[in-house]
């Protein structure tokens, strides 16, 4: 959501590029009626995001820690989560469940298009972007708009900056990585888990998953669910694999006892991003 500007590419499967665009697909879907998306505080949020900074992590960070967690960062991650990368990273690069970049085949994209057109109804309409450049985005068109994604070749997920990471738990476009401490061990993800308590893990980072630390259970919380990976869309697998990019090997999995220690830096440094 925030700092919009180091975004080349929005929605999960990066099908829309300009972020007024942008703000139209997030609106839809909650007003409905096309007719009555406004067009001035469309433009008015798209600016207004463009450099917001997220919210600061609220407890404490080792800054030593952090410190040392930021080089195994810029070595092992920075290369895919980087501002104003547009590369679409596929099942084969990535592993992550397919089924939400898959969404997009020829049926919704024209459903897709189809409403923001209708969205546009002022074709005079003039936007002013964050750095004064004029544009009448309801005179645009086609790839323009929305980049048809619609086949396997070209369908996959971003790799998003890392900003405020530790608000964006559960990970993954899916939600389905409870923790940052799951997504960088694998082996350790659990095949289901309590989502919608507000209790914290500092140490794991994210929302804390076990019933018996949150004394809440799903069936008496109505704002709990559990989450299952078992279910169609749900899978918790893939950016589990270490990967060489650019020439070099990046490690993604940094289970064992051997890497403890690089797994909590790099953990205590994502606290500050
Ligand atoms: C080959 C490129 C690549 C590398 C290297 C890589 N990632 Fe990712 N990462 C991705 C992609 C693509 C996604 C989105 C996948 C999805 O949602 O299905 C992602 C998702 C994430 C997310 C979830 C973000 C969110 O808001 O849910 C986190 C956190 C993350 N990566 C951390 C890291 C860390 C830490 C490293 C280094 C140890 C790393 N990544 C290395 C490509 C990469």
């Amino acid at each position: 959501m925030w700092n919009q500007q180091e975004r080349s590419l929005a929605q999960w499967d990066g099908s829309v590029k300009m972020a007024f665009w942008r703000n139209i697909a997030a609106q839809l879907p909650i007003v409905g009626d096309p007719s009555k998306i406004d067009l001035v505080n469309t433009g008015v949020v798209a600016n207004f995001l463009d450099g917001l900074p997220p919210a600061a992590y609220p407890f404490d960070v080792d800054m030593a820690s952090a410190v040392r967690g930021e080089a195994l960062f810029k070595d092992n991650c920075a290369v895919c989560h980087k501002p104003h990368n547009d590369t679409i990273y596929q099942f084969r690069d990535i592993g992550t469940d397919m089924n939400r970049a898959a969404v997009l085949n020829d049926a919704a994209f024209h459903l897709f298009a189809a409403g923001f057109q209708a969205s546009c109804h002022d074709q005079d309409f003039l936007y002013r972007s964050p750095t004064g450049e004029e544009v009448r985005p309801c005179r645009m068109a086609g790839e323009d708009v929305i980049t048809a994604r619609t086949t396997p070749a070209v369908q996959g997920y971003v790799a998003e900056v890392l900003d405020g990471v530790w608000a964006r738990a559960p990970y993954l476009h899916n939600g389905s990585i409870p923790t940052l401490y799951h997504l960088l061990v694998p082996a350790s993800r659990p095949e289901q888990f309590l989502r919608g308590a507000i209790q914290y893990d500092t140490a794991k980072v994210g929302y804390v998953l076990d019933p018996a630390v949150t004394g809440l259970v799903a069936d008496t919380s109505p704002t709990l669910t559990i989450y299952d990976r078992r279910k169609d869309g749900h899978a918790g697998t893939g950016h589990d694999r270490n990967l060489v990019v650019d020439g070099k090997l990046r490690r993604l999995d940094w289970s064992g006892p051997q890497y403890a220690d690089a797994l909590k830096d790099l953990i205590e440094y994502l606290k500050t991003r």
